[in-house]
């Protein structure tokens, strides 16, 4: 067959089916990256906790997924909680974190009793406190830390820093917690911390750890019982067709070697270990298909290949200059010298490129161009911009294929639309 298939599934019959631009997701995909992870850390038979970063991708069905792989949640607004609540996700998994959260969104979570909270700032261990007091209801916190950790990957993406909004800062945490009694409604039960995205290299976690693991023990020092130690997301996928792929088997194992020593020569008992991976899970497990439209050659420079969609479904090249593959989904099979160096650019009003200089065969009208890996933060971050409506979003396990969110109609784009007084 010389179309592109994907998860076992024929790409271009889909794009037939439900249309274009169409988000493509494979449970079967999102299955195996959970079991990789699983299986890292089951080897390592130590106490440990998955939690899915549900702002890589969060639908009602992405709930029942994760579930079903044997993940927990990490929901990081009321948004994302409030579709874990409606998907009916046992709420002791889920851990509700952000850096801003408001009163609402704390009291949400307290009266769907989610299993844990993390904290983001001392300012809001005062608040947990006082509607803990008032909820009656003494639920497990953690304290996200920042532990001033330079992560190799893209600026914007980096979150450990010294300088980051993220976290109480390193030389902070003695003096929030420096008295086990001052929150007294709270279960204080370990520290977090997450030091970036799409990171390839281990040291960078293992130094978070070794971290991570003093400060513990000095917490304990205050009366706190460090129980749990979360290293957050972050572990990087292959984008294009030579990056390299993070080896998380490798990883667990030197993590817990690493943990276990440390632990050792510090005196503190070994905590429970958690991650936090959002791409990881489900970044391979999804791919987009458009439809090729207008094919423009600029004599001497570059041939634009556009296509029906483009930042307002996936705004990580404009944003981070992040990089992606694409292939020609009806053409699969062609010689060498049919290939091309092509840009492939999207429709918005905006030089929004998707992709720069792609070697793709020679594309026309019509074709069906898959860009593959935007399973993470593609759909999560659509925007309506230029009033494009998103994407349908198919969801394929084993043989089937069906409908996980509906195409957005024009009629959806002026829902919330409101006419003043004035102009009726
Ligand atoms: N935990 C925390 C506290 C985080 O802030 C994040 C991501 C994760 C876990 C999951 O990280 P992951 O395993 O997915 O790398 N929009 C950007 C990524 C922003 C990530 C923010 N935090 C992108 O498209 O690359």
């Amino acid at each position: 067959m010389d179309n592109f298939i994907f998860s076992n599934h024929d790409t271009v019959e889909l794009a037939k089916k439900y249309g274009t631009p169409l988000y493509v997701l494979s449970e079967d995909i999102i299955e195996e990256n959970a079991e990789t992870m699983k299986t890292a850390f089951e080897k390592c038979n130590i106490d440990y906790e998955i939690n899915y970063a549900g702002k890589a991708f969060l639908t009602i069905a992405m709930c029942k997924i994760v579930e079903n792989a044997g993940l927990s949640l990490d929901v990081v607004s009321g948004g994302e909680l409030y579709t874990a609540i409606k998907a009916g996700f046992p709420m002791e998994k889920v851990c509700f974190h952000g850096s801003n959260k408001s009163i609402a969104e704390i009291e949400m979570a307290f009266d769907n009793k989610v299993g844990k909270i993390v904290a983001d700032s001392e300012y809001e261990l005062e608040i947990l406190d006082r509607i803990a007091a008032k909820k009656n209801h003494k639920p497990k916190v953690m304290v996200r830390v920042s532990p001033g950790i330079e992560a190799h990957t893209h600026e914007y993406v980096q979150t450990g820093r010294i300088d980051s909004k993220f976290g109480v800062p390193l030389k902070l945490v003695d003096k929030v917690l420096s008295d086990s009694k001052k929150f007294i409604y709270l279960n204080i039960i370990g520290l977090h911390c997450h030091i970036g995205s799409q990171i390839y290299d281990e040291k960078p976690f293992l130094l978070a750890a070794e971290t991570m693991l003093k400060l513990m023990k000095k917490i304990e020092g205050y009366g706190f019982e460090m129980k749990e130690l979360n290293l957050g997301g972050g572990f990087g996928i292959p984008y294009l067709k030579d990056d390299s792929v993070f080896d998380v088997d490798t990883y667990v194992q030197r993590l817990v070697y690493f943990t276990k020593n440390k632990c050792d020569e510090i005196g503190l008992k070994f905590p429970k270990l958690l991650v936090e991976p959002g791409r990881f899970i489900v970044g391979t497990a999804g791919i987009t298909l458009y439809e090729v439209g207008i094919v423009k050659e600029i004599p001497h420079t570059r041939k634009y290949i556009s296509v029906d969609g483009g930042m307002a479904d996936n705004p990580r090249p404009a944003l981070y200059d992040a990089l992606y593959h694409a292939v020609v989904a009806n053409k699969m099979v062609f010689s060498d010298d049919e290939e091309e160096l092509v840009t492939i650019s999207g429709r918005c009003c905006e030089t929004d490129t998707l992709i720069t200089d792609v070697l793709l065969p020679k594309c026309e009208p019509g074709d069906i161009l898959a860009v593959l890996n935007t399973g993470a933060y593609n759909y999560s971050m659509a925007s309506n911009y230029n009033r494009l409506p998103k994407p349908a979003v198919v969801l394929l396990k084993d043989d089937k294929d069906q409908i996980i969110v509906e195409r957005e109609t024009y009629e959806d784009i002026i829902l919330k639309d409101r006419l003043p007084d004035w102009y009726k």
